[in-house]
């Protein structure tokens, strides 16, 4: 018996059984690392349709979310922009970028693969292994000390960073540790392709791509809170679009990124990291609001994912059995989208964790502090279950 994670697979069926429309304010139930925007319970306003695309959904999707803001007496603009998830990445390192400030990434692998610093020319060298990103703050000279531009290493170190370079831009040219490895006419490309002005400072990170994206990214916020550039009351959304279907786990086996129920753009596509999927991200102010996709409808191409994913026949029948069939019977196009409701309130009322606008909300580690729920079973209630306690085997 299980609790739901969210009713996909049965909103899925109702598609295939000749609903067009649906949607439902659903209870979902995760067991999952909690953060200040997750609960283990919480609610999404679940939307599915059949005959449709992508942009079908998102234009419902926008407006329920304007007529929900407008009578929380805001108004938003509608169409929502459009970013390719490879580009949130590669420019501000988060597939759920905070548009209300700029400052993206700047591309100089190619610069840094000219220096004299072999470790940096090398790596630079891998661009589909490694990244090397500039990261310009404005006027950061003028702001920041060098002793806390130094102090900000100890940040990025926290998310894996090896160190983090910078350049400051004197009266009197390039000033910092790096300027000695690049000839004169690379330090000019730097200087034009960042736009650098006396004043600025720009930061370096530079490694694996996808440990350099994850550092950088997070400290492009921390720089815009330290700097002050956050407005509280300006509302920016975004839809993310085009997520990869497939992400490579620590031992090199794959996993889909959102859910192996997603529409590829290219199932037939070699390598497994260039499929893309169907699948789009609502983004407010840094935070996911939603996310959804234009689901497989076709029992061929589910048996081909389920099969990319290694789920043998055995046990695609076990555990999916009923969703092949019911593709297999003649299914429609369908997709659709999911709210996080709690989430939206959360923003909609300008608070900072997802616990002010939930009653009883569950701490971090997911415990009710009024219950104390989970606490100790007694017998009667093992028995009621029929479950045994068992001593932990001591290795
Ligand atoms: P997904 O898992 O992206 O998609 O969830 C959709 C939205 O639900 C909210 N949400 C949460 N809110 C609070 N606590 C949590 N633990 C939590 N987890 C998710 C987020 C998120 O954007 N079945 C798909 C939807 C679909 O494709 O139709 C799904 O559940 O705001």
């Amino acid at each position: 018996y299980a609790l739901p994670q969210s009713p996909q697979l049965f909103k899925q069926l109702l598609m295939c059984s000749g609903f067009d429309k649906y949607f439902q304010i659903a209870r979902c139930f995760r067991d999952e690392d909690l953060r200040a925007d997750r609960q283990p319970e919480f609610t999404q306003i679940d939307i599915e349709m059949s005959f449709n695309t992508q942009y079908d959904v998102m234009r419902v999707a926008e407006e329920v979310l304007k007529d929900i803001f407008k009578s929380c007496g805001r108004e938003i603009v509608t169409p929502f922009r459009h970013m390719e998830y490879k580009d949130a990445m590669e420019l501000y390192g988060s597939d759920k970028p905070d548009l209300r400030y700029d400052m993206p990434f700047i591309d100089v692998a190619d610069i840094f693969e000219k220096s004299s610093n072999e470790i940096f020319s090398n790596l630079a060298k891998d661009r589909k292994a490694n990244r090397v990103k500039a990261l310009k703050v404005e006027g950061g000279d003028l702001k920041f000390s060098k002793r806390q531009m130094q102090g900000f290493e100890e940040y990025v170190k926290k998310f894996g960073a090896q160190g983090l370079a910078f350049i400051q831009v004197k009266e009197d040219g390039l000033k910092g540790p790096l300027v000695k490895f690049f000839e004169k006419s690379e330090l000019d490309e730097l200087i034009k392709r960042c736009e650098l002005k006396v004043g600025d400072v720009v930061f370096f990170g530079a490694g694996k791509k996808k440990i350099v994206l994850d550092y950088m990214g997070r400290f492009r916020i921390f720089l815009a809170n330290e700097l002050g550039l956050i407005d509280p009351n300006r509302l920016e959304f975004l839809w993310v679009v085009n997520f990869p279907m497939f992400e490579q786990n620590d031992d090199g086996s794959y996993s889909a990124m959102h859910h192996p129920f997603t529409m590829p753009n290219n199932p037939d596509e070699p390598d497994l990291e260039d499929i893309t999927s169907i699948a789009y991200d609502v983004v407010l102010n840094g935070i996911e609001l939603g996310g959804g996709s234009i689901r497989i409808h076709k029992a061929d191409i589910q048996e081909k994912v389920f099969r990319l994913l290694k789920i043998e026949p055995a046990e695609q029948r076990e555990k999916f059995g009923f969703l092949l069939d019911a593709l297999s019977f003649g299914a429609p196009p369908h997709g659709g989208i999911a709210i996080g409701f709690d989430r939206l309130m959360m923003l909609v009322t300008g608070s900072s964790s997802i616990r002010e606008v939930i009653a009883f909300p569950k701490t971090q580690r997911a415990q009710c502090p009024l219950t104390k729920a989970p606490s100790v079973v007694t017998d009667e209630q093992l028995r009621e279950l029929g479950l045994r306690l068992q001593k932990k085997e001591q290795k």
